[in-house]
Order: C-alpha cells, then structure tokens, then sequence
C-alpha cells in the first residue's frame, strides 16, 4: 500500500502529504488529480496534484482540513499507509506560450496552481501569479510561486501584502491595465466563478478547475456531472479544467450541497467515536 512519506501543517487547517507513489510521479501531468482514501472505512476523495518527483517517486498534494475525510487524512504520519490512491486522473491542463498568463490560486489552489504556473513559465509565457488568503499567516508555498513568477500578487483581507481586495477585484484592474492573454484560476467555486466574471466583459479566456463532488473519478458514476456550454460534462474524466465563461455555475453551486446533512453528521459521529 502507498506509504506516507512526510505529512505536515503548513500553515493552519491546511496540510501537505507526500506519498511513495513512482508510477503516478512518473506520468502526472500540471493540472492532474488523484483519488485517495484515508482508511479503509472512508471515502475516496479527489486531491490535485500539488507537486511531484520523479527521482524520489513521490507525489504530493496540499488539503484544507473540511470535514470527515480530510481530518483523517490530517492525522496520518510518515509511514502510515493508505488503502487507495489513484492517478493521474483528469485532462492535462492546455499549457502553451499564450503571452501574459495570470495563474490565480485560493485556499487549496495555492498549490494546485503551481505546477501549472511552473509549466506556463517554461513554455515561454510571463506569468503573474494572484493568490488570495483572508489572513497573511494563512500564506505558503510563497517561496516556490515566486520563483516561477514574473509578478507576484497576494491579496490578502489584514492588508499585509499588496492589496486587501478580493482576488477577482485585483484580476478585474489587472485585465484594465494590461493584455492578459489567459487566466487560470483555482480555488473554492465562488473564487473561479467571481474571477470568470471579472475577465468575462474582456473576453479573456479563464480557465476553472472545478470541484464537484466525486466519487470513482473514472467516468462511471455520474456524480460530477456539471454543465459546460449547455452540455452535459464529467468534471473527473472531460476536466477538471473547464472554460469559466461557459459554466453552468448556479447547477455547480446547487449539485455541491447535495450531501450537506450527511457530510454534517459523518463528522460530528466520526469525533465522537474518535475523541470520545
Ligand atoms: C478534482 C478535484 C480536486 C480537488 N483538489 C483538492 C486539493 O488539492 N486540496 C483540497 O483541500 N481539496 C481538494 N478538492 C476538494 C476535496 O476533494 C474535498 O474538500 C474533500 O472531498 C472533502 O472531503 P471531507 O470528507 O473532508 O469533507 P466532506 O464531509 O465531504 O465535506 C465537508 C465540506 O467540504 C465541502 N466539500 C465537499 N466536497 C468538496 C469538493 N469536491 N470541493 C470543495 N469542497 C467540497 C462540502 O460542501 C462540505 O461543506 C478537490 C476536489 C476535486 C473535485
Ligand atoms: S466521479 Fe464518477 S463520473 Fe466523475
């Protein structure tokens, strides 16, 4: 069973897991995922790609601690093992040299925006980097976005960095400013959805990756259904990555509630049996 090789905190309620995983590093692609299940009792949920090393033969991905699953998955230690962890799943994201690419990236999708921002940078793009945190302390991986970057923003709400504006407020006077060329943005759904209508008068072309509830992430069970220019998608095998213009963003909103009651009282049972 894939063995975990470093688990930490980064910053709080977000954690970085590194796992043994050499056949996913040496195919994963910038804008992949994988599945993974916590135990053998959980459920299989899907992470992005965070980073990788093919030397090592590692993987590793980056998650906000929300409910049942990603509380057990905060509490593993290196060389714990995991029952299932799948991938790379999903399309590769469209990396070409486009011009000016601002690389947008909120809460989990700090990092999931960085092997992408890496990409878009070696394919000969200049690459700003937006990144949005509601407080300066809740900021990492700064060190490696910068490195790839041209311009490095980061909004966030205690004004510490650049600006205290919400992220698509920053995008919508970057693309009055200056030729933007794309956008990619990646974060919780108001974020893509707010960032897409900030570049939508322009017609900049924004790419979202959406975050649908999933379960197989093969393609079988339909539970990612969303809609993309009045067609019926599935986030796990025809995504992640959609055009931000063209989705059905009020269905996506409503299909993400589906399993609230439910995913309420797993955790509440899980930290009774678990902190009794
Ligand atoms: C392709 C893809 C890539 C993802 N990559 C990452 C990642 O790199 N890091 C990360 O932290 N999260 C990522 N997510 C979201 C992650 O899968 C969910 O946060 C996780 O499944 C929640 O499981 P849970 O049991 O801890 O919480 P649950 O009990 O299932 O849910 C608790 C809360 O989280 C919300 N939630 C549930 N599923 C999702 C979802 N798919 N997306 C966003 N919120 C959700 C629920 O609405 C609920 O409010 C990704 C989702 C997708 C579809
Ligand atoms: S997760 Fe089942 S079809 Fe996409």
């Amino acid at each position: 069973m894939p063995k975990i090789l470093q688990r930490k905190r980064l910053v709080p309620n977000v954690h970085l897991i590194e796992i043994e995983a050499p056949e996913i590093a040496r195919k994963c692609k910038p804008g992949q995922f994988v599945i993974i299940m916590p135990d053998e009792f959980g459920e299989r949920i899907p992470l992005t790609i965070g980073d990788w090393d093919e030397d090592k033969g590692s993987v590793t991905v980056v998650f906000i601690v929300v409910g049942t699953s990603t509380h057990k998955l905060s509490l593993l230690e290196e060389g714990d093992e995991v029952p299932v962890f799948v991938g790379p799943l999903g399309k590769v994201s469209k990396i070409e040299k486009f011009g000016t690419v601002v690389c947008s990236g909120g809460c989990f999708g700090i990092s999931a925006i960085y092997p992408i921002a890496r990409a878009m940078k070696k394919a000969g793009n200049k690459v700003i980097t937006l990144l949005d945190v509601k407080a300066n302390y809740l900021l990492y991986w700064e060190e490696k976005l910068r490195a790839v970057s041209d311009e490095f923003f980061v909004s966030a709400r205690d004004d510490f960095f650049n600006c205290k504006d919400y992220v698509p407020d920053v995008l919508k006077n970057i693309v009055k400013k200056e030729k933007i060329d794309r956008v990619v943005s990646i974060g919780c759904t108001y974020l893509m959805y707010t960032s897409s209508q900030a570049t939508r008068s322009k017609g900049i072309k924004t790419i979202v990756s959406l975050n649908p509830i999933m379960v197989d992430g093969t393609g079988m069970c339909g539970a990612c259904r969303v809609t993309v220019d009045g067609k019926t998608k599935f986030a796990c095998v025809d995504g992640p990555d959609f055009d931000g213009h063209l989705v059905d963003w009020e269905e996506l909103f409503a299909r993400r509630k589906s399993y609230f009651d439910e995913e309420i009282h797993s955790l509440s049972d899980w930290e009774k049996k678990t902190f009794p």
